[in-house]
């Protein structure tokens, strides 16, 4: 087994940081950035990847970059040091597993961070958050968390009330990830469906949450308009620069609220009245 983690490191303008770190999201297993540097880790395996990436935006963003590795040992340390609690609106706190303090938050959120994405870093899972809670969705019943990785959304959405959660995430590595966090984040096991967000058809539940990207968020919201769904559906994962194309998708349905931080947005959307 191979024991160490290749370490990249970007230098680029410090506003387009968060930008490029995004195009990493599916493979990045965790990141640092210190001023106009950025270095983020990747399995040996997930090289070639991350070169067609890199070659495809380099130029975009005048990016200069050189490999390196590391102890996985090293790195889970770096990883400790670097992990800071995700606050939201001083409601939500999502904590390391190795964190012991007690915070005032109305719910808080234990993870192991690990290979699945979502530690809370994001801003396309804090705008999610937000929207729960503007939302209030622990009135609702039942919830669908496509895209769930880590599971943190659909771990909140348990602790702020909802009854039946089911989180699908097309990645395999999510789902001990998922089982793990429950345990540490003390609810009852949820049963996680590893499956492609394509293959699944049933969208009778209250509320939906697709924090994904655009592709995929298109073929949902399709998915969603030709369903009989009356879902509270809260998009994110898009761009600003993206808005215009999901507006021009909407038929059966309107937005209903638009969040944003940085570049990233997020849309709640809601079935027009019978
Ligand atoms: C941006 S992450 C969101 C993770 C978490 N829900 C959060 O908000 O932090 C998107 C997740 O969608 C998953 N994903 C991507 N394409 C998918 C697909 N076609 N079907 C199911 N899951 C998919 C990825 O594996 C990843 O875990």
């Amino acid at each position: 087994m191979n024991n160490k983690w290749l370490s990249l490191n970007i230098n680029t303008k410090k506003d387009n940081l968060e930008i490029v770190s995004s195009y990493f999201d599916l493979y990045t297993i965790g990141s640092h950035i210190e001023d106009s540097s950025m270095t983020m880790y990747f399995l040996f395996n997930d090289k070639d990847k991350v070169e067609d990436i890199l070659s495809n935006i380099k130029s975009n963003y005048n990016i200069e970059y050189d490999w390196g590795s590391v102890e996985s040992q090293n790195w889970m340390n770096n990883w400790k040091v670097f992990f800071q609690p995700v606050n939201i609106k001083d409601k939500v706190i999502i904590v390391p597993d190795w964190d012991t303090n007690d915070y005032s938050q109305e719910y808080m959120i234990k993870i192991c961070p690990a290979m699945a994405f979502g530690t809370g870093h994001h801003a396309s899972t804090q705008l999610v958050i937000e929207q729960m809670l503007n939302f209030n969705i622990g009135n609702y019943d039942t919830l669908l968390d496509l895209g769930a990785g880590s599971g943190i959304l659909s771990i909140l959405a348990k602790k702020m009330g909802v009854d039946t959660i089911t989180p699908i995430d097309i990645d395999p590595v999510c789902e001990d990830n998922f089982y793990q966090n429950c345990k540490l984040s003390n609810i009852n096991k949820i049963d996680f469906i590893i499956s492609d967000v394509h293959k699944y058809n049933n969208y009778n539940h209250d509320v939906i949450l697709a924090n994904i990207d655009k592709k995929n968020i298109i073929n949902i919201l399709d998915k969603y308009q030709k369903s009989d769904s009356r879902a509270l559906l809260i998009l994110a994962g898009l761009l600003e620069s993206d808005l215009d194309d999901v507006k021009s998708c909407l038929k059966e349905c309107n937005i209903d609220n638009v969040l944003q931080q940085d570049e990233w947005i997020s849309l709640a959307i809601k079935k027009y009245d019978k």
